[in-house]
Parts: C-alpha cells; sequence; structure tokens
C-alpha cells in the first residue's frame, strides 16, 4: 500500500466511533451541568506562546512539538496541550472581567514515543476556570472527575492522586534544599537529571530511572516546607473532598510535566493501561495570565485524555452495547428493482420524519434481489421494508423480519409509520 497514516496518528473507524461518542457525550455532559461552558480555540498557536506558558526546559516544548515556519516566516506550533491557548484567548477576547468556567476538546499533538495509550495526536477534553482564589473552585472540578467516573462506571478503575507544589515563594525555597540535596549525590544522578539540577531540580522527582527514584525517596518534600496559606487551602481540598466520599490519595512526588503550575497538581491514574496511567490531569495556574500579559488573574484547570478513557470504557460491555446501538440501524428501505426507487426514497423520508429517533437506511445501488437483501441483511437492521411492483401498485410495504422467524406482514402505506413506531419502542424497551 502506497499511503499510510502518520505515525503515532490513528484513524477512528465506524466500529470505534460509537464508543468514543458515548464517552465524549458523558463528560461534556457533565460539564455543562456544572456551569462549565464551550470555547472553540485554533489548533495553531504561535509557538513563543508554548515556550512561555509551558516552559522550554520541559520535554514538552524542548523535544516534543511539532514546530514549523509558515510562509511570512512566524514559527508556529500544533498545540501541544489547551491551557496556554485558552488563557490566551480569555486575556485576547477579554473574557476575565469576571471569574468563568470554560471547556474545549480538540486533538492535541506531541512527538513523543507512540505505544498503547501514547500517540502523537490526541484528543483531550479540557476544563479551565479563570478569576477564583480559593479551594472551592479546586474541589468543584475534583468532584466533576469523580461525577464523571460515576456516570461512566469507572470508579473501580482509578485513582485521585493529588499534591501541592506551593507558592512560588514556597517553590524557590524548595528549589534551593533540592539543588543543595541532589548536589551532595551528584555521583548517583544521570546526566539528564544533572541538566535539570541546574534548569529545574523539581524536575528530577518525575526520572523513572530506578537508582534515581531511590535517591528521590530520600530527598526532602516540598510538602513539609509548606507556609500557612499554602498548607491550609490544601486541607481544605483534603476535608471537603472527605465529606463529599470521593477517595483520593496525598502523593507528595508528584510534580507534572509542566512549568505554569503551583498549588493543587493532580492526576486520575489507572493499573489498567500499563505505562500510560494517567488519563486525566490538571492543577492550579496562578502566575499564567499574568505572564502571558494579562492581569493578575488565578486559575485551574484539568484536561481528560480521551484516548485513554475510552480504552478504559472500552473493558465494560455496558458501554459498548450502549455505544453500537447508538449507531444501530433500525430500519432497512428495499426497493426490489430500479423502477422502486423513487417509492421507495419517499418512503424513508417519510419515515424519517415521523419516527425522528429511528434510523432508517434507504438501499443504494442497482442489482439482483438477492443482492439487494443480502445488503439489508449487512447493514444490521432488525427490519426491511420492501418495495416492488405488486406493493407499489397495490400501496402496501411488505415488513420483513430479518432477525427472527416471525412471519412477514404486508402493511397499507398508510399504516406503517404506526407499526414500525411499535416495534422500535418494543425494542427499546426490551
Ligand atoms: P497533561 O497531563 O500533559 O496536562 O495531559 C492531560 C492528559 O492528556 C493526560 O492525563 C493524558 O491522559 C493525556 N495525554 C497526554 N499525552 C498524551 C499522549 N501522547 N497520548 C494520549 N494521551 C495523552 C495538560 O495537557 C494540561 N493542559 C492539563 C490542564 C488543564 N492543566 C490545567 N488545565
Amino acid at each position: 500500500m502506497k499511503y499510510k497514516a502518520v505515525r503515532g496518528m490513528r484513524d477512528l473507524l465506524p466500529e470505534d466511533t460509537g464508543l468514543w461518542a458515548l464517552v465524549e457525550g458523558v463528560i461534556k455532559n457533565n460539564l455543562q451541568r456544572f456551569g462549565y461552558r464551550e470555547i472553540r480555540i485554533p489548533l495553531l498557536e504561535t509557538t513563543e506562546l508554548f515556550a512561555r506558558s509551558v516552559g522550554t526546559d520541559t520535554d514538552l516544548v524542548g523535544k516534543e512539538m511539532y514546530s514549523f515556519n509558515d510562509h511570512s516566516d512566524e514559527s508556529l506550533t500544533l498545540r501541544p496541550e489547551g491551557t496556554a491557548g485558552c488563557a490566551r484567548a480569555a486575556i485576547e477576547r477579554n473574557l476575565l472581567q469576571q471569574p468563568v468556567r470554560l471547556w474545549y476538546q480538540g486533538p492535541m499533538f506531541r512527538y513523543e514515543r507512540p505505544q498503547k495509550g501514547r500517540y502523537r495526536q490526541f484528543e483531550q477534553i479540557g476544563v479551565e476556570a479563570f478569576g477564583w482564589h480559593g479551594p472551592d473552585i479546586d474541589v468543584e472540578i475534583l468532584e466533576m472527575g469523580w461525577r464523571i467516573w460515576q456516570a461512566l462506571g469507572l470508579t473501580d478503575k482509578v485513582k485521585l492522586e493529588l499534591n501541592t507544589l506551593g507558592s512560588a515563594d514556597v517553590r524557590k525555597r524548595y528549589r534551593d534544599s533540592l539543588t543543595a540535596y541532589f548536589s551532595e549525590h551528584l555521583a548517583t544522578l544521570d546526566e539528564h537529571s544533572k541538566r535539570r539540577l541546574k534548569t529545574n531540580p523539581l524536575r528530577i522527582l518525575d526520572s523513572k530511572a530506578p537508582a534515581i527514584k531511590e535517591l528521590c525517596e530520600q530527598a526532602p518534600r516540598l510538602i513539609d516546607a509548606l507556609d500557612d496559606p499554602s498548607a491550609s487551602h490544601f486541607a481544605v481540598i483534603g476535608d471537603e473532598l472527605d465529606a463529599l466520599g470521593i477517595p483520593f490519595e496525598v502523593n507528595p512526588r508528584l510534580v507534572r510535566g509542566l512549568d505554569y503550575y503551583s498549588h493543587t497538581v493532580f492526576e486520575w491514574t489507572t493499573d489498567a493501561l500499563g505505562a500510560q496511567n494517567a488519563i486525566c490531569s490538571g492543577g492550579r495556574y496562578d502566575s499564567l495570565v499574568e505572564l502571558l500579559g494579562g492581569r493578575p488573574t488565578p486559575a485551574i484547570g484539568l484536561a481528560f485524555g480521551i484516548d485513554r478513557v475510552v480504552l478504559l470504557a472500552a473493558d465494560h460491555v455496558d458501554n459498548i452495547a450502549t455505544a453500537n446501538a447508538a449507531q444501530q440501524i433500525d430500519f432497512y428501505v428495499l426497493p426490489l428493482t430500479d423502477a422502486e426507487h423513487t417509492a421507495a426514497i419517499q418512503l424513508a423520508a417519510n419515515l424519517r420524519i415521523a419516527m425522528s429517533n429511528a434510523h432508517i437506511l434507504c438501499h443504494a445501488g442497482s442489482g439482483k434481489v438477492k443482492v439487494r437483501m443480502k445488503a439489508a441483511d449487512r447493514s444490521g437492521a432488525g427490519h426491511a421494508l420492501l418495495l416492488g411492483a405488486d406493493e407499489v401498485a397495490n400501496g402496501i410495504v411488505t415488513l420483513k423480519f430479518l432477525r427472527d422467524d416471525s412471519a412477514q406482514e404486508q402493511v397499507p402505506i398508510a399504516n406503517i409509520a404506526d407499526r414500525l413506531s411499535m416495534i422500535w419502542h418494543q425494542s427499546k424497551t426490551g
């Protein structure tokens, strides 16, 4: 075959998209019920926006961006995440006069090594709340995540890991003590970590190398160095999650890979997907709006990795059955020869008006009756509506049951919508 999809970028086929639509629908419905409103932002932004927001020292900006110069030699980047663009839009379009709750959906692009659950084009649904200082909004966003896992039937598959990075001052002091600690253990550090020791020692805590992980176990913990306001902000979140009955674990090693975070950070993780265990993550980024030229505005958000949520949801037979049902064809209108084609499209059109929720397919293509019947069967429809010369002459339809042995019926055209509605309701109510 000549052309192939670009590595790490996937086609989702019709048999996949039903479950995707179901998962996306559940998430969006819940976001809207919590008062979040949709914003649509471009896939391309200036490279500078991501460098500024996410940080030049991160893997994301340093190694993973799809950047290119356009015809006017401006450096643009396919968005690797949505927070920077959303903050840019909120500032540019003057949305920050009062607090605002936003959500967005779409593809993100990262040049990572592809594997199960990790792709170079992947889908996020993200949420950003601008303008609230207090822990109440942190709790709201965490609760919203939990309600979504409940609605998807996934609560026993996910775990909420929570940490705080404290204020900028706290982090600065902590950075100094980490630098001192790792400097005493230079021999254990690999080259990568040594570089990070100079640029951002907190990121060493993210290392996957066993020796460094071990070293990190003994490192000073930021959570022990919090100032009072940071500590009490974090304590309220824990108390309120307890009050709502939402389980969580404090993970003092959770640092996240993007530089804009401060205070609360979190990840919903799962054991079910191997190495790619984060399915939804986020945190506070109180300085980003100001960094991008807006007036100081606290903010917090999260993003669901939809590819991963779908992988997880696919293990649930209930979800798949419901998703497939949403794409199921109910009735197949079948002209027996080309001569009945006009009658067939008229019948299909009338039925689509009479039964607004039913899925009605009208046969396309010529061929013998046998070929047409095969197509009806392959469509998955439960019933075929046969229109031959006799049917058209007598104003009737032959209703054929494709999935059981019921005898076929001759139904007057005037009654067909009522008869099919009865069948349709019976099939939906079991
Ligand atoms: P992130 O942790 O980089 O955060 O990505 C969020 C989620 O996207 C991850 O938890 C994961 O499920 C999914 N994800 C990331 N990379 C890939 C990939 N290569 N393939 C498949 N899924 C992936 C952010 O992007 C922040 N903007 C989230 C945020 C919003 N923070 C505040 N507001």
